[in-house]
């Protein structure tokens, strides 16, 4: 008889264990009231380890190079498991700068990444402009980011809903309320009996914090807004690449779709609040309309917000946080790029073996209110 595995949240991480744990041989029921609709669902779906490091944050950078290198592989089997496209863009990425405190932003990051022997190719904004043609005069200099990747993140979520349920997956579309692990690990809902578990994984993003009184604290919620924009008949070629920016110091980012931009992303701590705001919509706009100025004939067809779940030092959590009991959380702005990783050490803690060497700085012992 397999074992049953209670993942608790059903976003891009949730699902990908899911699927994973599934095709290892669990019995795996996902506790959720509606998967794929947190911030899963309005992400940029970037997976850009390079153009999101930062000095001090080597370890995070590590991991996501670490994922992104997983990342064809795991989407062409995705497709395949699912028998759907999973929605993975390969034209990688430019970063464009306006400004002279824009340029000198570039320049630590490039000097970042030269020092860890990651060069990366700066360009004019002729040259930028030769690479995209979309990107306005307003641009002035850059960089040229080949392997930072993109995926349409609701296609992703629709091949993994496909491939976990092909996997047998069963979904329990309740609110858990409180997880426990122990002898009897367990998924208590807020109607209805406890899910019983031979295991059970964490993994219900920002809502981690309030399952589990170790992750009260260490989890919190990051609202990002973002905007989705249509090509319209006549307007403006999108770019192919994404385009990230630094406008005034304030970041955004253009990540291409089949027919549209998606456009992102502010960053603020409100708790739980996922409501657009008609400032974080004007700021967007105008910042992404300095980078690309054909944007402004675009359709206007969605604004949303999403709760980053947040960790201390930006690094997820992945592991053990009690017998029974594992965490797949607080992958920051990363969680769609960690995806892969994530899935795979959850699989190799399942099975007690050791995760990959990387994943180590996700312990989530690290953290003084956690003990094992
Ligand atoms: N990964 C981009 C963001 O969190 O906005």
């Amino acid at each position: 008889m397999s074992e049953r595995l209670a993942v608790v949240g059903g976003g891009v991480i949730g699902l990908s264990c899911a699927w994973a744990a599934a095709r290892a041989g669990w019995r795996v029921t996902l506790v959720d009231a509606a998967p794929a609709s947190g911030a899963s669902w309005v992400a940029g779906g970037m997976l850009a380890p390079v153009t999101e490091a930062w000095p001090g944050e080597e370890p995070l950078l590590e991991l996501g190079l670490a994922s992104v290198a997983l990342w064809p592989a795991w989407a062409a089997d995705l497709a395949r498991a699912a028998g759907r496209p999973a929605g993975l863009r390969t034209e990688g990425t430019v970063v464009a700068a306006t400004g002279p405190g824009d340029r000198a932003e570039l320049d630590t990051l490039a000097a970042h990444l030269g020092r860890l022997g990651r060069p990366v190719e700066r360009l004019s904004g002729r040259e930028l402009r030769r690479l995209e043609p979309a990107l306005g005069p307003d641009v002035r200099g850059g960089l040229s980011v080949p392997d930072d990747l993109s995926v349409d993140n609701r296609a992703l979520l629709a091949a993994l809903r496909s491939a976990a349920q092909q996997a047998g997956v069963v979904v329990d579309r309740r609110a858990a309320r409180v997880v426990g692990g122990g002898p009897e690990p367990r998924v208590e809902c807020v109607e209805g009996p406890p899910v019983q578990a031979d295991v059970v994984l964490v993994s219900a993003g920002a809502h981690s914090s309030g399952l589990h009184p170790a992750l009260a604290g260490v989890v919190r919620p990051v609202k990002g807004e973002i905007l989705r924009l249509g090509h319209r008949a006549g307007a403006f070629p999108m770019p192919t690449r994404t385009v990230r920016a630094l406008v005034d110091g304030r970041p955004v980012y253009l990540v291409p779709r089949e027919n549209g931009l998606v456009v992102g992303a502010t960053q603020s701590e409100n708790g739980f609040d996922t409501e657009p705001t008609a400032g974080g919509v004007r700021d967007l706009l105008r910042d992404a309309e300095r980078i690309v100025p054909g944007i402004a004939e675009y359709a206007l067809v969605e604004a949303a917000a999403g709760l980053r779940p947040g960790s201390p030092d930006n690094v997820p959590l992945i592991g053990v946080l009690e017998p029974g009991l594992l965490v797949a959380t607080g992958h920051s702005r990363n969680g769609i790029l960690l995806a892969p990783i994530t899935a795979a050490a959850v699989v190799a803690s399942l099975r007690g073996d050791p995760v990959p060497a990387v994943v180590e700085a996700a312990d989530p012992g690290r953290f003084a209110g956690i003990r094992r």
